[in-house]
């Protein structure tokens, strides 16, 4: 069992999923096999994030470029968002847990959107974890998309520059009501956010583990949590250590 305690939870977990390919090629498997493992570890991960008592997962499944990837996995990882939440919704929907989709809704595919805002409209109300897939999404997409909105807003006459506050912006984004992640968590060793809740990660802390998504297990994600713990967050300020030090 781990050794966490409450106060040591964060809030807000993002993980940026990565490593479904290369899971796959190691065991000379088409990469798609790693996409469908892949969708087992992000059951156990939900699992697990609501068990600890974390508030918030977002799960990065689909970046604004990953529309450069060949037709055929591009198509791929469409279908198993479709099946996730065609056969997942009921259960998740059950565990209490409410879905929200961040990213750019437009242009999506056939019918990925009716089931995305059915997965929305249906657990609006629960009360437990709040599950955020990133699908369709990039930070650069999302802020162009909020900056585009504020500027109609101005020339309007809705607002006015001065008006324009960090709050503001952060209300305009697709996160607006979702606290800042506390922890943005990347699999299979590569150290980047790759176009990832950039605004949003001001003050997260950044941790990359060397398993492949499809090997986060259980105790892996536990491990990753006991390193949160241990990390000192300062937001600019000094800690209570320091603090204790300069008035001395
Ligand atoms: C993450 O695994 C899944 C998505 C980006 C959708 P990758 O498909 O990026 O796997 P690697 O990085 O090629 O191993
Ligand atoms: C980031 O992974 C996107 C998702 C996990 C959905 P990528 O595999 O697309 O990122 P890069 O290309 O290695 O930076
Ligand atoms: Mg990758």
């Amino acid at each position: 069992m781990s050794k966490l305690t409450a106060g040591d939870v964060p809030e807000h977990v993002a993980i940026i999923m990565d490593g479904n390919g290369r899971w796959a090629n190691s065991r000379g498997l088409p990469r798609t096999m790693g996409h469908r493992k892949g969708v087992e570890a992000v059951r156990e991960a939900v699992r697990t994030a609501g068990d600890v008592g974390i508030r918030y997962l977002t799960l990065f499944a689909f970046s604004s470029e990953n529309w450069n990837r060949p037709e055929a996995e591009v198509s791929d990882l469409m279908g198993l968002l479709k099946a996730f939440i065609r056969r997942d919704l009921a259960e998740l929907h059950g565990q209490n847990v409410r879905i929200r989709v961040i990213g750019d809704k437009k242009n999506l595919r056939g019918d990925i959107l009716p089931l995305l805002l059915e997965a929305e409209e249906t657990t609006r109300s629960n009360t437990g974890i709040t599950l955020v897939i990133a699908f369709n999404y990039g930070s650069r997409d999302e802020m162009t998309r909020a900056m585009q909105a504020l500027a109609v807003e101005v020339a309007q006459g809705r607002m006015t520059p001065e008006q324009i506050t960090p709050e503001v912006i952060s209300s305009r984004m697709d996160t607006a009501g979702i606290p800042d992640p506390d922890l943005i968590l990347r699999t299979s060793g590569e150290e980047r956010l790759s176009n990832f809740l950039l605004w949003q990660a001001a003050y997260s802390e950044l941790l990359f583990v060397p398993e492949l998504w499809p090997d986060f297990t259980r105790e892996v994600f536990l491990a990753a949590l006991e390193k949160y713990a241990g990390r000192e967050r300062r937001f600019g300020g000094l800690s209570p250590r320091q603090t204790i030090a300069v008035g001395s």
